[in-house]
């Protein structure tokens, strides 16, 4: 993909994912249509939906020959990445939106034949929006993220994951899990992995484990945390399938073979 064409898709999607979040904050505190999905816990609401439309629609009017991968099922049926493909998760929190009304995302990521050229994280009630195009750096608004610490130690570590790592579940052994967190400084679960993609890049959390996400809860953040210089795997150290679920394993590189190894130690 040339510059000029990659720079104007960058405005264009910026704009489109600002003026999607301005219309969920005005609409924050309207009664929410609120519906579950898989399991009484999978929830999504009439705002997912129409975010998600609102930026298929711009997209499909603008670029009719781009493809869409989306969670609400606006977008296209892929089985390839070849051309260019918008990924959209149109609410990143859906939970967090419904019952803190922040915390959530809008997260818009655009790969061309595979590649990651661009990557965006909105955080709608803070107004801060993570962003970046390949090779030409990572920001937080105007701010420009740092390289991931070079003297970080795992001890001094802040690890981001959910409580199904620390029960009994089918990836790993929640004992050696247990062993890793007592490892660490601290831990930290915040429910929108856009969000906590973001918080890696930005080196404010450490690293980000999840044991299945979607392509569209991790696409603009691969981007943003590859941008940096931070790594994104499986927890098996293995490259992601960007047309599949995936396990996650984001971080600063210093600590990644140390957490690869808790990980394949307890690997069930
Ligand atoms: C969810 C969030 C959550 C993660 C879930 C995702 P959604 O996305 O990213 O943090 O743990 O696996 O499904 O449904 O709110 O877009
Ligand atoms: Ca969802
Ligand atoms: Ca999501
Ligand atoms: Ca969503």
């Amino acid at each position: 993909m040339d510059k000029i064409n990659r720079d104007k898709l960058y405005l264009d999607a910026k704009a489109w994912v600002l003026e999607a979040g301005e219309q969920i904050r005005n609409k924050i505190n309207e009664p929410r249509v609120i519906e579950t999905k898989s399991n009484p816990d999978d929830l999504v609401t009439e705002m997912d939906k129409q975010t998600e439309k609102f930026l298929v629609e711009k997209i499909k009017a603008t670029y009719s020959d781009h493809y869409i991968i989306g969670e609400e099922g606006y977008g296209d049926e892929l089985t390839s990445l070849q051309g260019t493909v918008w990924i959209i998760d149109p609410i990143d929190g859906t939970m967090n939106f419904v019952h803190q009304q922040k915390n959530f995302a809008i997260s818009v990521a655009v790969f061309h034949d595979g590649i990651g050229e661009i990557g965006l994280i909105y955080d709608v009630m803070a107004d801060e929006l993570y962003h970046a195009k390949r090779s030409e750096g990572a920001f937080k608004n105007e701010e420009l993220l740092p390289e991931p610490r070079q003297d970080l130690k795992l001890e001094e570590s802040i690890v981001d994951m959910n409580h199904y790592f620390l029960c009994p579940n089918r990836i790993v052994d929640e004992k050696i899990m247990h062993q890793m967190i007592r490892t660490v400084r601290g831990s930290r679960t915040y429910g929108s992995a856009a969000l906590e993609l973001a918080y890696v890049a930005e080196g404010i959390i450490d690293a980000y484990l999840s044991m299945r996400l979607a392509p569209w809860d991790i696409a603009a953040g691969v981007v943003i945390v590859n941008e940096v210089g931070g790594n994104v795997t499986t927890l098996d150290g293995d490259e992601l399938n960007m047309l599949g679920n995936n396990s996650i394993l984001a971080c600063n590189p210093k600590i990644q073979e140390q957490l690869l190894a808790f990980i394949k130690n307890g690997r069930k």
